[in-house]
């Protein structure tokens, strides 16, 4: 049977809550002008689904200060934190154990529903889009980064080649978790098979000019958090992939190098016409 949470140990690193902190601090000033488009009412009601340690649920929450942010995620650890950090924010912004595959909110409950960096570490992404397409009113909007692991370009060279590695282990990574980590370029079609409307994709540009160093960051975590698993799941050892992984921290290091993770911003509009029954 597939396994819901194949990433389930690597959500729940230390690396990771490195991670989510680097990945907002490099993605969060290019992507917060996207999210005026969507032009929440007063008192909005917004979710964020697979929230981690609630790094853009706050970052919500402040930015439109009448609405009522809901974090869910699966992890407690992660949970815990986000309230202990944001408590400030409450009532406003909280915080409640569940998973994207069985919501509790009843249908058409947010006016705008956000699912960051979590479709490329789950199966049955359609499953899950359904899902968050239920719990959003009709008119309101979809906001996704659904990551892509062919949109990561570096420079070549050496004895682990980078460009090597980003051919060979996310096809056999994904194979082995059901999941798809080229996500962020099949998402489309998955949303327009839903007659979701108004689909566009933008991109953050994570790249050694705008963000070398929570670049650095995201890869060290990256490394730290998932060199296990890719010894065991992918062709590549784990001895090679932290290899891998130090080499291109070197090159986002090098002051003359250049290296890029384009990151897409998807967002899509639940029709007007349609039923709203539980
Ligand atoms: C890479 S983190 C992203 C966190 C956050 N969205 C952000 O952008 O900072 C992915 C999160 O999805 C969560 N997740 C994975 N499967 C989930 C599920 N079935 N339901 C809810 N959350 C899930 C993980 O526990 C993890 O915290």
């Amino acid at each position: 049977m597939t396994d819901l949470n194949p990433q389930a140990r690597q959500m729940a690193d230390e690396s990771m809550v490195r991670n989510l902190d680097a990945q907002a601090r490099a993605i969060w000033p290019q992507e917060k002008p996207l999210f005026a488009r969507y032009a929440p009412p007063a008192g909005a009601h917004i979710l964020d689904a697979g929230c981690g340690t609630g790094e853009i649920s706050s970052r919500l929450a402040e930015l439109f200060p009448t609405a009522r942010v809901l974090g869910i995620d699966i992890i407690d650890a992660h949970l815990d934190l986000a309230r202990s950090r944001y408590g400030s924010l409450r009532p406003r912004l909280t915080f409640e154990h569940q998973s994207v595959f069985e919501l509790a909110a009843e249908n058409c409950t947010f006016d705008l529903t956000v699912c960051r960096h979590v479709l490329h570490a789950i199966p049955h992404v359609d499953r899950v889009i359904a899902e968050l397409v239920r719990v959003t009113r009709r008119g309101g909007f979809l906001h996704l980064i659904p990551e892509d692991y062919g949109m990561l370009h570096f420079q070549g060279g050496g004895p682990h080649d980078p460009r090597t590695f980003w051919y060979e282990a996310p096809p056999s990574f994904g194979s082995a978790t059901e999941t798809d980590l080229f996500i962020g370029r099949n998402i489309f079609g998955i949303l327009r098979a839903m007659n979701l409307e108004d689909v566009t994709i933008d991109y953050i540009t994570v790249d050694t000019i705008r963000t070398r160093d929570e670049f650095a960051a995201i890869l060290e975590a990256w490394r730290d958090g998932y060199a296990d698993a890719i010894g065991e799941l992918t062709p590549i050892t784990r001895e090679a992939a932290i290899e891998y992984f130090n080499q291109m921290i070197a090159n986002i290091r090098d002051p003359h190098g250049y290296a890029v993770w384009m990151v897409p911003v998807v967002a899509a509009r639940v029709p007007e016409a349609g039923s709203c029954v539980s």
